[in-house]
């Protein structure tokens, strides 16, 4: 039996049926003609967000980078929330590959506050940077998943509109923002100039990210993306991945909330662990750990030892990830586990 894997969304693998649309993908040299397959996964990605357009790229990372170098210039400061993948999780990229200094704000659950941004944002002095950019990301990887409020987005969105700041977000979950409210992709997208989506998450492709916005911002992305080396050639390989993975599977993203809310729920019924599931809003389940179960490090490595593999997030808190390749039966087993550590 292969091990029950809750470290992330991003160890899913490709489907018989997303191998086969692969394989038969229609290509060409995406840098010198266009290929095709790339050409339909940008204009499908396009239509769902509700942009203009949308570039191909390999990576979230890469299309977090390729926004904040569309939209600023070395020296600017960039406003984003405490948590942010941005922040976190970039190796220091806005820094080293654009001359971007970062500042942060705390938020509720993720959600940006508006007046707080407002305050942020630098005026027009000679000793001040200038606010190149506002970031915010939907869902919110570091608070467990959620999805931040509608009002929260577009209240931040106002405040940027009316002082001239662009406004990038995050959504490399934002497919499972969208069935978890049931709002769509273009109206979470709407509170935004810009917005990326991984596909190789919870949608199940083996590779790839978009970045959609307006004509005149994916000129410059485009030019970001060829000096980040993320334009690729026969690309309609992977794209086609990405294509069957928007088509096929953004609404099989509900089985991964309704799992990781029963992981939740199960969990938080054993000594030492908490985890309300009415703070599950998607596909993640932050887990809290207190005496007298072990540390998290210590938790995380001894369900490893039978199998279950899982992240500690922080010293007393542990990450669980539901996605296509975990399913009820592994649940039981990371209970049984857990049942058998905290027992013993
Ligand atoms: C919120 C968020 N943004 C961006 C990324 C980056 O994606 P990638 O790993 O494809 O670079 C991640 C990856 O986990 C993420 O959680």
């Amino acid at each position: 039996m292969s091990a029950s894997d809750f470290r992330s969304d991003t160890v899913t693998l490709p489907s018989d049926e997303m191998r086969e649309a692969m394989a038969s993908a229609e290509v060409g040299d995406d840098v010198l003609d266009g290929d095709p397959t790339v050409g339909r996964l940008e204009a499908a990605a396009a239509t769902w967000l509700g942009k203009e357009g949308a570039l191909f790229v390999p990576s979230g990372t890469m299309a977090n980078q390729v926004a904040l170098g569309s939209w600023t210039s070395p020296g600017h400061e960039v406003i984003c929330e405490r948590g942010a993948h941005i922040v976190n999780y970039e190796a220091g990229a806005p820094a080293a590959l654009h001359g971007l200094q970062l500042l942060t704000l705390d938020g509720d659950r993720g959600a940006l506050d508006a007046e707080e941004v407002k305050r942020a944002m630098r005026s027009d002095f000679i000793h001040c940077p200038d606010t190149g950019l506002v970031c915010m990301e939907q869902t919110h990887a570091d608070s467990g998943g959620s999805v931040v409020p509608m009002e929260a987005m577009r209240a931040v969105y106002a405040v940027c509109e009316e002082a001239g700041v662009p406004v990038h977000l995050d959504g490399a979950r934002l497919a499972n923002a969208e069935v978890a409210s049931g709002v769509s992709a273009a109206e979470w997208a709407a509170t935004a100039d810009s917005v990326s989506v991984c596909l190789s998450k919870g949608l199940g492709a083996p590779v790839g990210s978009v970045i959609a916005g307006d004509a005149a911002f994916l000129e410059r992305a485009r030019v970001v993306r060829k000096r980040l080396g993320g334009w690729m050639r026969q690309a309609g390989i992977i794209a086609a991945g990405g294509l069957y993975a928007l088509e096929n599977n953004r609404e099989r993203l509900t089985l991964d909330h309704a799992l990781a809310k029963d992981l939740a729920a199960r969990l938080d019924r054993l000594e030492g662990l908490s985890c309300d599931p009415e703070d599950v809003d998607t596909n993640l389940a932050v887990v809290r750990v207190s005496s007298p179960a072990p540390a998290a490090s210590a938790l995380a490595q001894a369900l490893g030892e039978r199998e279950v593999l899982v992240y500690a997030l922080t010293a007393d808190s542990l990450r669980f990830v539901a996605h296509s390749g975990v399913g009820e039966e592994d649940v039981s087993r990371l209970e049984a586990a857990l049942q058998e550590i905290l027992g013993g």
